[in-house]
């Protein structure tokens, strides 16, 4: 498996000890005992990225803004890539956050990722009003070659296709698969990879710890592989919470897709520390729990992580980086799904309003114990 953390040379900003960084209206610093930023660390083992949403992309959020041009070597546009902003109606496509997302990216030496050119959520409403299949694959074709063509050679990684099996190994029965086929997979990977031979091609998906799941993934890249079309990775979204996965399934999430000679990525992690008493698991967005909202019981730190769980947390990012760093081999990427905690989706999902834990930047943008930790498992 060919790495890519040589293919870019990266100026990363040292964090020295103890030192501020001044920001717009407080302070974010980094209290550890090292003089490197946590992708300095990481930068011979995988490159380590964060999703960054609309007010970091542009500039109205400059606290996080200096958390992922310090800590991370690598970004992901948490929504403003997604079809509904791109191409809202039939070839009227709105680039403004997404040049500045990449803008970005490249004024700070990045691994710059694409999220997503097809996803059956956060679709332009047309597509799902488009009747005939040639108009809709007409429709698919302009926007994967307008929008990888316009990034050619700038976004080095795309998630081609997002979320495309249900649990059971089987296709989802999206509007993609009713309109162009079984085979459509394929055949967009084949588009991409058109648009710019270069780019890092990926399939993303989140429970890829369920064997069935993870089966029918496989199988899909084996079928892409038989028949010459480009695939490099399969990105494992990690959506995950204290408890589980266990190390053991995520283990063997590595050990499968390696086994195929794709790269593996962390394409979407965090950590919930709410309680889910419906064994809801995976991040199916559409799932509906309005009746949860304002009950206290599902909603129990809202002033405050107790210590506990706190120390909990920081152990479990421990115990999965422990896990990352033994196969360093085969991980090109883990990238967090958020900065800090205030800004993630995990606050509004499944249940809205709640106050979530998951990242490793608390309300204030300084470092939780799980930033420590992950920071002190390399040596210096
Ligand atoms: O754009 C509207 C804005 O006009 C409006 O004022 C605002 C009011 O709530 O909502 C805005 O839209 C929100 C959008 O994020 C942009 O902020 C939607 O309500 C909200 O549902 C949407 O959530 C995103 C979710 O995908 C939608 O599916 C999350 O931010 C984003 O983190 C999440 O990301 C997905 C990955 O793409 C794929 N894997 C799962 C992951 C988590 O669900």
């Amino acid at each position: 498996m060919i790495k890519k953390i040589g293919r870019f040379t990266f100026t990363v900003i040292t964090v020295a000890t103890v030192s501020i960084l001044s920001c717009a209206n407080g302070l974010y610093k980094s209290n550890t005992d090292t003089t490197d930023s946590l992708s300095d660390k990481y930068k011979d083992l995988f490159h380590l990225g964060a999703a960054i949403n609309e007010d970091i992309i542009m500039g109205r959020d400059s606290q996080s803004k200096n958390i992922v041009t310090s800590e991370f070597n690598s970004i992901t546009p948490e929504n403003s890539l997604k079809w509904m902003y791109l191409q809202p109606f039939p070839n009227k496509f709105n680039f403004g956050a997404a040049d500045k997302y990449v803008e970005l990216g490249k004024k700070n030496n990045m691994h710059i990722v694409g999220h997503a050119l097809v996803w059956h959520n956060q679709l332009a409403d047309f597509m799902k009003t488009t009747v005939s299949p040639d108009e809709f694959t007409n429709h698919v074709e302009n926007h994967i070659n307008t929008v990888v063509s316009r990034y050619k050679g700038e976004i080095h990684a795309w998630d081609v296709v997002n979320e495309a099996f249900n649990e059971d190994g089987s296709l989802r029965p999206s509007v993609f698969k009713k309109q162009m086929g079984d085979n459509y997979i394929e055949d967009v990977f084949k588009l991409a990879e058109t648009a710019d031979p270069d780019a890092d091609l990926i399939y993303n998906d989140y429970n890829l710890y369920k064997p069935a799941k993870l089966a029918g993934v496989l199988k899909m890249v084996k079928r892409l592989q038989a028949n010459g079309t480009k695939i490099n990775a399969i990105g494992a979204q990690a959506h995950w919470r204290l408890n589980s996965p266990s190390l053991d399934e995520i283990e063997q999430i590595i050990l499968h897709i390696s086994e195929l000679g794709v790269e593996v990525m962390f394409t979407e992690l965090d950590i919930t520390v709410l309680p889910n008493p419906w064994e809801l698991v995976g991040a199916e967005v559409t799932q509906n729990f309005s009746k949860f909202e304002g009950d206290p019981k599902m909603d129990p730190y809202p002033k405050g992580l107790p210590k506990s769980v706190e120390k909990q947390l920081a152990k479990r990012y421990e115990d999965i980086f422990k896990l990352f760093v033994k196969h360093q081999d085969k991980i090109s990427r883990v990238t967090f799904w958020g900065v800090m905690d205030k800004h993630s989706w995990l606050n509004d999902w499944p249940i809205n309003g709640r106050t979530n834990y998951p990242l490793l930047f608390d309300r204030n943008y300084q470092p939780k114990k799980a930033y420590n930790k992950l920071i002190n498992l390399i040596g210096n």
